[in-house]
């Protein structure tokens, strides 16, 4: 269903209220998500981004109650991602000769994904394209924001920014606009996908933003391709951004472990306790990353100043879930973070030793010696465990 954004700029994109995962298994979209596309009828009627493949015919015969499909006269397509390109293939079978406006690495992505020799018209930073009635598009590459092939395109007149992935969030919202969504959502569901998402390039987006912001354009509307219309101070996202971009943390520490009999629970809860006797004022949070959703606990990790690792030894080394979690924490490239490690073990115990050289290698500043407890702990270790959340919280 088409709705209008400002003057004639509509959105015409899916609320998919029933996502629960997204890029396969690796990002939990616990309130859904949305794939925004946007209709600029001008005196040239332009269509910027198309929607995830499975709602392909659902968006374009949408579409088609709303237009003639030959009136349309250019495709943008700001990022070649299927969630985003995936209705390209039904829309083209219609319109094959139109003119598809991306940038030459997109030629490649889409190319590769679709094995179709579309009318494609590669542009760069700089380059425009008058749609008419005084108003034009502007484009701007935002390579690897998130992929090589991404870029940002600029509507003048109406002041908005067609961001694509960049300043989204996966929120399935009917309303559409910023002002009118749940601001906690809305801001929970913008850091994870910063965090989750994005943290690998803060400085390539660090150097793009000063130079969006060294354009000077004015910005009324972000219009993303996920989640929200920011219309309301449009640019309160950007500034998170930039903040995000910038070695984020906060006053908190998480506290991640996988456990097998307790005994490394004991242990996490005890250091918890220790952080909190020495430091009333820093957030700790404390998660079983077994039970706990990958990418929350990521989020709470990018909040952080500190992680506190812990395993219990199993065949020499950390548990499988935690090797996992650490890989991809990995991938993620957080900075100017600390860490410590931890866990129980009955024979060999190798795992915290494991886990601080991984992290230490991940680029994390490891601030105590890894700390090991034989079997179960009694009294005695958990009474060494609080010492330790003590010395964390001074470190
Ligand atoms: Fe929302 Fe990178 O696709």
């Amino acid at each position: 269903m088409k709705k209008n954004i400002k003057n004639n700029v509509s959105w015409v994109g899916k609320i998919d209220t029933e996502l629960r995962q997204f890029h396969g298994s690796d990002y939990s979209t616990h309130k859904g998500s949305s794939y925004n596309s946007y209709l600029i009828q001008e005196e040239k009627t332009i269509l910027v981004d198309t929607v995830w493949r499975p709602y392909a015919d659902e968006f374009v015969n949408n579409l088609k109650q709303e237009i003639d499909l030959n009136k349309i006269d250019a495709i943008v397509v700001n990022h070649g991602e299927v969630d985003h390109s995936g209705a390209l293939l039904a829309l083209l079978e219609q319109i094959p000769d139109t003119p598809v406006y991306c940038t030459a690495k997109a030629v490649d992505s889409l190319t590769g994904q679709y094995h179709r020799k579309w009318n494609f018209k590669t542009v760069k930073t700089g380059d425009t394209l008058d749609i008419g009635n005084g108003k034009s598009l502007a484009f701007v590459e935002m390579t690897m924001l998130h992929w090589p092939d991404s870029m940002a395109t600029y509507l003048t007149g109406d002041n908005i920014l067609f961001s694509n992935d960049a300043f989204g969030q996966h929120y399935a919202f009917g309303g559409l606009f910023n002002d009118l969504a749940d601001r906690c959502v809305l801001e929970y569901e913008a850091i994870k996908y910063y965090a989750n998402i994005l943290t690998p390039f803060s400085q390539i987006l660090k150097r793009k933003l000063s130079e969006i912001l060294s354009m000077e354009l004015p910005i009324d509307i972000i219009a993303t391709s996920h989640g929200v219309i920011w219309r309301d101070n449009p640019i309160q996202i950007v500034e998170k951004y930039a903040a995000w971009c910038d070695n984020y943390q906060e006053n908190q520490i998480t506290i991640a472990y996988d456990t097998m009999w307790d005994g490394t629970r004991s242990l996490a809860d005890a250091i918890a306790a220790g952080i909190v006797e020495e430091d009333p004022k820093v957030t700790v949070k404390v998660y079983n990353i077994a039970k706990t959703d990958k990418n929350d606990v990521i989020t709470e990790i990018f909040k952080s100043k500190m992680l506190v690792m812990g395993s219990p030894t199993v065949g020499n080394d950390m548990l499988g879930s935690v090797a996992g979690f650490l890989h991809f924490l990995k991938e993620l490239k957080m900075k100017n973070k600390k860490a410590a490690t931890f866990g129980c073990y009955g024979w060999t115990g190798e795992a915290p030793k494991k886990m601080a050289e991984f992290l230490e290698k991940a680029g994390y500043d490891l601030v105590d010696e890894p700390f090991r407890n034989n079997w179960n702990p009694d009294a005695n270790a958990i009474h060494t465990a609080r010492e330790l959340g003590r010395r964390l919280a001074k470190a």
